[in-house]
């Protein structure tokens, strides 16, 4: 299974090369509603900011987009939220939508949740969990009590697959990059850590590119020294600059937003946030798409293959 999905990935990159210029990676945003309100995060202003928009997708709307997007090449599939795990159309539900997924014949298909809300899904391939820091760190960012919630969900988890956790590097956690790794490493159901920075707004949490360096150089220390790291060892050092508009390999990943936008490349370009991309998926695509050896035998066991 795994040589067979290798080689229909190769056989998109060699297309790519070819002019085909089609996505392989599809995030499908299925609703904007959320327990939550993160310190980083700007769903809610933006749903303020919006009254009356339309806020999520419905099963069959998402099921068609999936479709069309695998018919023109797509092969792996991440759903986002909002919170995913509170997604729901009628008697449907986000098992449904991964088991869809699978269905209709991607590789491998993930979904991020922030673990709080007594739902977890385990018939995808992968999951990831959003953790900001140690509990006082992570419950300064995302609220009181959700660190607890959070490792209560991991410590219940049956999963066959990969589960890996989602760090919004910000100011606030930049202090506890090693004490979150290390809460990974002790974790037999993590598989490992990405860190990304903040993608603003807000603004002010961004980190300045000197804090930015510092905490890559601490990373990729934490990384030598054999912590689970999962970014690419080049896609950490390209986290250090910042605008990525003329090298993001647009072509590579599409977007569905809730309110039915669909968008190649990413919804953020052409904004001032696109100046400040703090996203590793960035970075890594363009090494894939460069055809980065290294990066591709990185990548492949947990955001590319079946769990099965
Ligand atoms: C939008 S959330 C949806 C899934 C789920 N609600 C959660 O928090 O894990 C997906 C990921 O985006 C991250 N995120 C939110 N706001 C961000 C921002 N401004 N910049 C970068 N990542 C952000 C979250 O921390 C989370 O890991
Ligand atoms: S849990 Fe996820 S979607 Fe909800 S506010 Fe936090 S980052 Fe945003």
């Amino acid at each position: 299974m795994a040589v067979k999905q290798f080689m229909g990935y190769a056989k998109w990159w060699i297309l790519s090369k070819c002019g085909r210029k089609s996505p392989l990676v599809i995030t499908v945003g299925i609703g904007y509603a959320c327990n939550l309100r993160c310190r980083h995060c700007h769903i809610d202003s933006m749903l303020k900011a919006n009254p009356g928009m339309k806020a999520a997708q419905t099963y069959d709307e998402i099921v068609a987009d999936l479709e069309e997007r695998y018919s023109s090449g797509a092969r792996i599939a991440y759903f986002e939220g909002g919170e995913t795990t509170i997604w729901k159309d009628g008697d449907k539900d986000l098992g449904d939508l991964i088991d869809a997924a699978k269905r209709i014949g991607y590789y491998n298909v993930g979904y991020t949740t922030n673990g709080t809300t007594g739902r977890i899904f385990t018939n995808s391939d992968v999951i990831s969990v959003s953790l900001d820091g140690p509990k006082e760190v992570h419950d300064y960012v995302r609220g009181e009590g959700v660190y607890d919630k959070l490792m209560a969900t991991l410590n219940g988890l049956e999963f066959s697959g990969s589960v890996y956790a989602n760090m919004v590097l910000q100011k606030g956690n930049l202090e506890h990059i090693r004490e979150t790794a290390e809460i990974v490493r002790s974790n037999p159901r993590l598989a490992g850590i990405v860190f990304n920075f903040i993608t603003p707004p807000p603004y002010e949490l961004l980190p300045s590119p000197e804090e930015k360096r510092k905490a890559i150089d601490e990373i990729a220390s934490l990384k030598n020294e054999g912590f689970p790291i999962l970014n690419s060892k080049k896609g950490l050092e390209l986290l250090a600059e910042e605008d990525w508009e003329s090298r993001c390999p647009k072509y590579l990943s599409a977007f569905t937003l809730p309110d039915g936008t669909r968008k190649n490349g990413c919804p953020s370009e052409g904004t001032e946030s696109c100046r400040h991309c703090g996203y590793d998926a960035v970075r890594e695509y363009y090494l894939v798409d460069r055809g980065t050896p290294s990066t591709i035998l990185e990548m492949f066991p947990v955001f590319a293959r079946s769990k099965d």
